[in-house]
Parts: C-alpha cells; structure tokens; sequence
C-alpha cells in the first residue's frame, strides 16, 4: 500500500490521527509535540519511558495510550538533540512506519526535530523517504497479502511551499528506490536479460528519457565482445540498454554505467552452492542506474545524464566461454579469461569503453563486482575508486547527502602488472589474489581513457542481510540517492585556459 503525505499547521493538541509520533532525545529530553502527548497521557510520562527502559536513545520507539487527541503516541527515540541529521530522520520515518503499521492515519512532528543545520526542507523529505522504504515489503512470491495499514501521515509543523515540494521530491526518490529493491529480488527465472530490458522500457516510458535497447546483432555491429562473451553461455540472450536523458539547457554531461548480471553462476568456473544463494542479485547496479534515470526525468534534473547497462545471465553450458579464453572489447583491448566468475569486468569494458566515448564530464559505474570489497568495507559500505581526485570527492559528497556510505580504496599503479597476461593485453584475474578489489578496479579503468571515472564496488550495500532502519532484508537499492543528488548538483567543470 501506498503512503499519502501531507503538511499541516494543526498543532499536536489537536490532530486526530490514530497515532502521534513524537521526537524524544537522549535522557528523555522532551522533543516537539512531546509536551502535548505528556498532558494527553494522564501525567507522569517521564516515569512511564523510565519503567519501559525507554531512554531516547536512537532506535528505540515506545507505545503510549493517551487520552485523546491521537488515540495513543509513539515516542521515537533520535539520540543526541545537536546530533540529528537528515539520516536519522530517515530512520525514524522507518521505525514509524514499521511500529504504527496497523494505523491508518498518522500525525508526526519529526521533521521539527532536526537542529537549524538541517533545513527544513531537508528534513521533510528524509523523513518521507524513510517511512516509505522502511514500509516496503516483497510479497509477490508469498501467499499472503500486506497486513499494512499505513495509509496517510501528516507532517506537521508546516513549512509552506518549499517543504510541500520537500515531500513530494521525497516520495519520487523512494519510489524509485523501491523500483529497484523490486527488481534486485525479482529472481532470475522471471528476470532475464530480456525481461530487465523490458522492465527498464516500462519504467522510463512517458518519462522523456531515449530507450535504446540493443541485441546481439547490434551488439555485434558494435563489436562488444565483453558482454557478448559472458552472455554467450546461457540460453538467454544478453541485452545492452542506453538510456538518454537530455533536458533543455542541461548543465554538462554525466554517464552512468550499471553492472547487469541477472544470474551469476560463476559460468565454467562454477561458483559454490552457497556462493550462488544471493547471485539474483548481481543486477543491482543496472538497478540503481535505470532507477536513478527515472528520477531524474520526474525531477526535472537539469544535467544530461546518458545511461549504459549491459545485462546478461553468466551461465556454464557447451557455448560458454573457457577459462583461457581471449575477448576483444569495443575499445580493441583484450583480456584473457582466466576464471568465467570475473564476469562483471568483463560486461563493464564494453560499457565503460562506449561512456568515455562520449566524453562526459565524469563517468560513475555501479557494480556488484568483488567479494573482496566486501571483506574489505562490510556489508553496508560501498568501495570508492577513481582516476580523478576531484571527481572522486564530488561523488563522495553526493553520497554523504545522500546518507550513503562509501569508503575510498586505492587503484595503485604497482598493482598493474597482477593482472598482466601471457597471451593478451590483460587477464581478468590477479596474480597472487590479495586486492581483489583494487585489481578489478584496475582492470576497468583500462577502458575509461582519461575521463573523470568513479567505479563503486557495492558488492556489500546492494543486498541487505537483515533488517536495518529504512534498510530491508534483501535488495537495497543503494546507489540510486547518491547518483540522483550527483546529478542534481553536477555543474561542469570551468575549462583550464
Ligand atoms: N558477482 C560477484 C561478486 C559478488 C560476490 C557480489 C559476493 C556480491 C557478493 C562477481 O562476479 C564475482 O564472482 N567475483 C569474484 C571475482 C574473482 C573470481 C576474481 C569474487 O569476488 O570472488
Ligand atoms: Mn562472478
Ligand atoms: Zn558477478
């Protein structure tokens, strides 16, 4: 079920939502609207969180029966008062949205809660954000139906036109975070390479973004020997989509790449039964891209971003590559296969070789890539990597607004020679098998040339392994915040005299 969000000056006193949630800091410092459901409770609030354990740490939210307005409050735990950021906003619309999920209606005074650093607007759209990818549940594969029951929340405190359009940015921003998370925990079997393209197609129709999706013909035609290689080894034919998005008086040039592997098997050099458990997931990163290009066009981004995400399923079967094997790119470059399980670099080449072709002002791709990086960062950061120190800061902002983390990783020069092959001009896996990360990161930026290039690794943040705030167990869809707010800001470099 879908939230309905509104704005309203009506003061906590009087709302007559089934639930009022309130803001209450560390020591059960009273936040706004607290004071109204301290004299709707019948007295001794205070005394009733101490007997329930409830300090206002962050996490932690606490029924109270009140006596009117709202038929009962939910005190929502934030921590430190002057430490309340956007992300834990966030959080609390998650844990709001969750606890208070039978209500229908809810009235809430959160967004005042955050210090004057955060604006209002800000918080307004965080907390949006947060009650609705906190709600989201995958039940197309269950029996039963939602038990949700969350249908309207009221934002309270007003804020007039800038704080209205705060809401509605918002919800395009969960939804298409949720897009995303739909089609990371599609599984396989009804998500080709085919199917993603048609679901990609969908999604971006009547939304003033250029589909282009490209076969195996046109995919020769431009020689991406890359993606037609990992892709030749499953019945399912790969797919290459370029999406164009190029709003009038657009601001510089952005190109984004998604890593698209609707199945990892590992190919011939066959993954583990264990290792294949989450490899549905091996698309998050096209995910992410074709989510963030919907948003963009809802939003009316003034950045022309172009899009490239090659899909393929990577499979073991008589036609698949061997180990061994030598694979021209679309830049001419070759690279022997040595292991068909480091596919994902392979699919990127060709991708990567076309963005840098249309000389962007900088380049971003998301990849399930390395389980390195994730032995490296965990499951909730993100790898950092790139050519262009500026490139990679400016990316690295962007995702601190966004409140997600990365973690910058090295791509150093030595390291060059682990992936030198015998034969060709690069293998696809390193010699002595420490950095993974780095070497595969290493092997992509061969086809980059010299433009600004950030490689995200999310291997780790793409799947979530348990409940985590507005993060649920499964798909995340992490990434797509990030690259909307690099867009939102992207200005183009002043060009050196
Ligand atoms: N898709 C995997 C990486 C991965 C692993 C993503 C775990 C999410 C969780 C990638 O294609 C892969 O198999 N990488 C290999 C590379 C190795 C063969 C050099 C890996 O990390 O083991
Ligand atoms: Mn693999
Ligand atoms: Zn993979």
């Amino acid at each position: 079920m879908s939230i309905s969000f509104s704005l309203a000056t009506t003061a906590p006193e009087r709302t007559r939502a089934d639930v009022l949630a309130v803001p209450v800091f560390t020591d059960r410092n009273l936040g706004p609207g607290a004071a109204a459901v301290e004299a709707a409770s019948g007295g001794d609030l205070t005394g009733f969180m101490t007997r329930a354990g409830f300090t206002g740490a962050k996490g932690q939210a606490l029924f109270v029966p009140l006596s009117g307005p709202a038929k009962s409050a939910l005190l929502v735990g934030l921590g430190n008062e002057a430490e309340v950021t956007a992300d834990s906003l966030r959080i609390a619309g998650a844990l709001v949205s969750q606890r208070a999920s039978g209500s229908a209606r809810v009235a809430t005074t959160l967004a005042d809660a955050a210090p004057a650093n955060v604006e209002r607007a800000v918080a307004a759209q965080a907390l949006v954000e947060g009650f609705v990818l906190g709600g989201y549940e995958f039940l197309d594969y269950r029996s039963k139906k939602s038990e949700r029951k969350l249908a309207t929340v009221v934002i309270l405190g007003g804020g007039g036109a800038a704080t209205r359009s705060a809401l509605a940015r918002g919800e395009v921003v969960a939804d298409a975070v949720l897009w995303a998370r739909d089609m990371v925990n599609t599984p396989a079997r009804e998500l080709s390479p085919e199917l993603f393209a048609k679901a990609a197609q969908a999604r971006l129709r009547g939304r003033s973004i250029k589909v282009e999706v490209l076969d195996l013909a046109a995919m020769r035609r431009l020689r991406l020997g890359g993606v037609i290689g990992v892709g030749q080894g499953s019945k399912q034919s790969p797919r290459f989509v370029k999406m164009t998005y190029s709003p009038a008086g657009a601001r510089g040039t952005i190109a984004l790449v998604g890593k698209g592997v609707v199945f990892d098997s590992g190919g011939l050099s066959l993954k583990t039964g264990a290792g294949m458990e989450t490899m549905k997931t091996d698309m998050a990163g096209a995910a992410a891209v074709i989510a963030a290009m919907s948003a963009m066009a809802d939003l009316g981004v003034k950045t022309k971003v172009v899009a490239y995400t090659p899909m393929v399923e990577n499979m073991p079967s008589g036609e698949a590559i061997r180990p061994g094997d030598v694979l021209t790119f679309r830049n001419g470059k070759t690279a022997e296969v040595l292991n068909t399980d480091a596919e994902g670099r392979l699919i990127l080449a060709d991708a990567l070789a076309l963005a840098a072709e249309g000389k962007p002002d900088g380049i971003v791709d998301l990849a399930t890539l390395t389980g390195a990086c994730v032995v490296a960062l965990g499951e909730k950061i993100a790898g950092l990597m790139t050519n262009n120190e500026e490139w990679g800061d400016t990316v690295e902002a962007a995702s601190k607004r966004a409140g997600e983390s990365m973690w910058p990783l090295p791509l150093p020069k030595e390291y060059r020679k682990m992936i030198d092959s015998e034969i060709a001009d690069m293998k696809n896996i390193s010699h002595g098998g420490y950095g993974g990360a780095l070497t595969a990161g290493l092997f992509l930026q061969e086809f980059v040339n010299d433009v600004p290039w950030v490689h995200l690794d999310i291997a780790g943040p793409s799947r979530a392994s348990a409940d985590d705030g507005y993060v649920r167990r499964g798909g995340s869809g992490f990434g797509v915040r990030t690259l909307l707010e690099l867009a939102e800001a992207h200005r183009p470099a002043k060009k050196k005299k």
